[in-house]
């Protein structure tokens, strides 16, 4: 585990769209995991920036996010699909057909979760993923006490997160209570993988991540048995480290 401290946010951005970059650089058709949430906003602003000036292209890349709400269609402007659409894709050369997102309005949520996994499964599996943290430990939509050996599956969301997500939302009733998620193995499977965190509110969940006992209770604490991880984290973030 690498676990690199910046000064801010904005240094954490930055380094990990070169990060992500140079993935793209030596492997054109890399696979991305992507994430949402507030603190990959900065990664996008700059991988458009290096695409805008010619250091990337995306033509092969492919890429799987990791949620969705559950029961938000692609028009809703809180759903991942609008998120990744109009913070990152519109801006970038990749293919529709490239773009993976899970489908919160699907009327079987198995079998999309199947499908899901198959889809990766088919594309060699992922590259890079990419991770931001909830204040509980979450990474995608794993809450606390999820299962390590998970895949893609429909989730029920803690009330810490129901609360910190309802900022994005006009009431606290239009926040969804499930979502569908990447599993804690779906993400172990991926080669590499790198968590971003910034901000003191995520200071205890980055130190049981990092120095905490391996358990379902913080699932971020899984990543200290993956082979190839590297946290960024910011000044505040690494507080308690
Ligand atoms: C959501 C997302 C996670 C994200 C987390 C933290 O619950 N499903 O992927 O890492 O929020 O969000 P933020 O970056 O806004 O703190």
């Amino acid at each position: 585990m690498r676990i690199i401290c910046v000064d801010d946010y904005d240094e954490m951005s930055k380094k990990a769209a070169n990060i992500v970059a140079s993935q793209i650089i030596l492997k054109p058709d890399s696979i991305l995991g992507l994430a949402t949430g507030a603190t990959p906003l900065g990664m996008y602003k700059y991988l458009v920036k290096t695409y805008k000036d010619g250091h990337i292209d995306f033509e092969q890349v492919k890429t799987f996010n990791l949620d969705e709400y559950y029961g938000l269609d692609k028009e809703n402007k809180q759903s991942y699909y609008y998120y990744m659409h109009e913070n990152f894709f519109k801006f970038i050369n990749i293919s529709k057909e490239s773009v993976n997102i899970p489908n919160g309005m699907a009327k079987d949520i198995y079998q999309e979760s199947l499908e899901y996994e198959r889809k990766i499964r088919q594309c060699g599996g992922i590259d890079l993923q990419v991770l931001g943290i909830g204040r509980n430990g979450h990474i995608g939509f794993n809450e606390p006490d999820i299962k390590f050996e998970a895949l893609t599956h429909m989730v029920n969301l803690d009330e810490q997160t129901i609360n910190d997500n309802s900022r994005f939302f006009d009431s606290m009733e239009d926040v969804p209570t499930k979502a569908i998620s990447m599993g804690i193995k779906t993400i172990m499977h991926a080669r590499k993988i790198l968590l971003l965190a910034s901000g003191k509110e995520k200071a205890d969940a980055i130190y049981g991540a990092i120095y905490g006992k391996i358990t379902p209770k913080l699932p971020a604490s899984v990543l200290q048995l993956h082979p190839d991880v590297m946290f960024i984290v910011d000044k505040e973030a690494a507080s308690k480290l």
